[in-house]
Order: structure tokens, then sequence, then C-alpha cells
């Protein structure tokens, strides 16, 4: 399969490394900076999407641009606006009501830093402020920026990511538990993957073929990610800078089928998204690196 323009060689000109700082600078940009020390809801989405993570989701972007021959320069507001949300999902997936959890990123989580009021405000400022600077990203016609907030807000809402966190704290309707967690799997954290790669299409103009191998890569991936992050969850925090054993009385692949079956179904799924990029043609580039990087 063509792609509609020649792919930009990126890892000459432009290590990885350098993406996450130019993510990372842009972010730093463009979250609100607080007025004063009493601005807490400023302090805690600046620090709490700050904090060093991996930039997964907006490197998807990047990295997907430039496999279709787009400068990745256009994409940083909304590969900004996807670390935005995913930031304001981790503040609520810590809390209390939710995993419970008392380390993120290395630090401690943000409603123990700043209290709960403070981590569900800020989460939803954080939500809106990625779909406000989606809505006026320089690099877009309005016709994109209006298609890269519905997919962002569809991948957000009550069918998305909300919706697998909600099925991840009170199960699922599946009868069978495997088919159960996979769908969960699939929304809470594919919605994420699938919003990156559909952005990609997106602002690349891609043709129906190449979209829906994307998207079929992204899925994979999404599946593969979340299954390395269960099986590390029985390594330790200093390992994973987090919490470990969060998912001891949950349903996940790891505690359904086995450690030895899990990484058997992590290598499968790493396998499906290879084979999606090669049949669209981008089985030497960017994103396949990517997918060598993470699981090897
Ligand atoms: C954590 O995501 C939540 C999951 C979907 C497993 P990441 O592992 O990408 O977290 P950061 O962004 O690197 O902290
Ligand atoms: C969370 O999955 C997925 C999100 C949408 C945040 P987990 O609950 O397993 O993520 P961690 O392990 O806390 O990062
Ligand atoms: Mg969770
Ligand atoms: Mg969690
Ligand atoms: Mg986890």
């Amino acid at each position: 399969m063509q792609t509609q323009n020649s792919p930009l060689p990126l890892s000459q000109c432009d290590s990885l490394l350098r993406l996450r700082r130019q993510v990372d600078d842009r972010l730093a940009m463009r979250l609100p900076l607080p007025e004063s020390e009493r601005d807490k809801i400023s302090l805690a989405l600046r620090e709490g999407t700050l904090a060093p993570g991996k930039r997964l989701r907006p490197l998807l972007l990047l990295l997907a641009l430039a496999d279709l021959g787009i400068d990745p320069d256009t994409g940083l507001d909304p590969a900004c606006a996807l670390e935005m949300i995913h930031a304001a999902s981790l503040f609520l997936d810590d809390m209390p009501c939710m995993d419970n959890a008392s380390l993120r990123r290395g630090q401690p989580t943000i409603h123990l830093r700043f209290g709960e009021d403070v981590a569900v405000l800020a989460s939803v400022a954080l939500l809106s402020h990625a779909y406000g600077i989606t809505a006026t990203a320089p690099r877009l016609t309005p016709r994109q920026r209006n298609d890269a907030v519905a997919i962002l807000a569809r991948s957000v809402g009550a069918q998305g990511l909300v919706r697998g966190q909600f099925r991840d704290l009170h199960g699922a309707d599946e009868a069978h538990p495997l088919d159960a967690v996979i769908a969960t799997n699939q929304l809470k954290t594919g919605s994420l993957f699938t919003a990156a790669l559909e952005l990609a299409a997106l602002l690349a103009g891609a043709e129906r073929a190449l979209s829906s191998h994307l998207q079929g890569f992204a899925n994979e991936l999404g599946m593969a990610f979340q299954l390395l992050d269960d099986i590390a969850d029985g390594l330790t925090p200093e390992q994973t800078g987090k919490d470990c054993q969060q998912d001891r009385a949950k349903p996940t692949v790891v505690s359904l089928l086995g450690q030895q079956e899990a990484h058997q179904q992590l290598a499968m799924h790493r396998e499906a998204a290879l084979s999606h990029l090669q049949t669209a043609g981008l089985g030497d580039g960017e994103l396949a690196g990517l997918l060598r990087q993470l699981f090897g």
C-alpha cells in the first residue's frame, strides 16, 4: 500500500528524545501558569502533566505523521491535548474511589499532594484545556480542528475511556471473563491510542484503507501496552514509579491466563500491530521503530 506522501526520515534528523523534548516544551507553554501559590488547580495540573511519563500518546501521533510524510510540528498541539487527556485520566484513576494509588511517575499522587477536590477539578480543567487547544491549533484547517475535537471527545466519553474505566471498576456484561477484560482494555487504554492514529490520519488526509490499518495498529498496540502494564504490576515501585500489586483483586489477562500465556498474548499483539504497519507500507518506519523500542 502506498502512503500519499513520502515518509520523512525522522530518525536521521530528529531522535525520539528530541521529539519528546519538543512535546514537553510545548506542553509547558500550553498549560496554564499558576497566578500565585494559592492557584492550586494550575499548580496541580502542570506538575501532574509535566511529571516524567513516557509521552507515548503524543509520540504516536507525531511519529505517525512523520511516517505519512507530514511535518510532525503540524500535530504538536493535538499531541499535547492527548497527553493532557491522559494525565487527567491518571489523576482520576489514582483517586481513592478508583485505584486508590499513592505513587505516580515516581511522585505522590495528585490527590495526596493537593487534595481530592483539586485532583477532580484539575482533571476537568485539563480535559477542557485539551479540547480548547485542539480547537485553536495553529497549523490545522478549521475543518481539521473541528474533526480533531470530535475524535478526542469521542475517545474520552461514555463510549470510550470513561466507559472502560467504569467497566474496570465494576465489571462488564460479557459471559466470558477474558472477553470482558479484553473489551475493557480496548476502551480504557486503546481509546487514546486509536485517537492518536485517527488524528494522524486526519492531518495527513489518509485514504480509508490506510486509516483502517493505522486503527488496527493502534488497537493491537493498546492491547499489548495494557498487557505490559498488567505484567509490570508485579514489579516494585522503584522499577515502575507506581504502586505495585494494584490489580490483586481484579481480573486481568495476567490473573486469568498466567504470566507465560500473558507474554505470549503480548507477542501476538505486537506481531499483529507490525503486520498492520507492513500492509500499510510502513514496516520500516518510525512507528515500527517505536514498537521495537517498547516490546523488543
Ligand atoms: C499508564 O499509562 C496507564 C495505562 C494505560 C497503562 P503510561 O504507562 O503511558 O503512563 P505514563 O504516561 O508513562 O506515566
Ligand atoms: C489505567 O489502567 C488506564 C487509564 C485509562 C488511566 P491502570 O489502572 O492499570 O493504569 P496504572 O497501572 O494505574 O498506570
Ligand atoms: Mg485503573
Ligand atoms: Mg491504576
Ligand atoms: Mg496498571
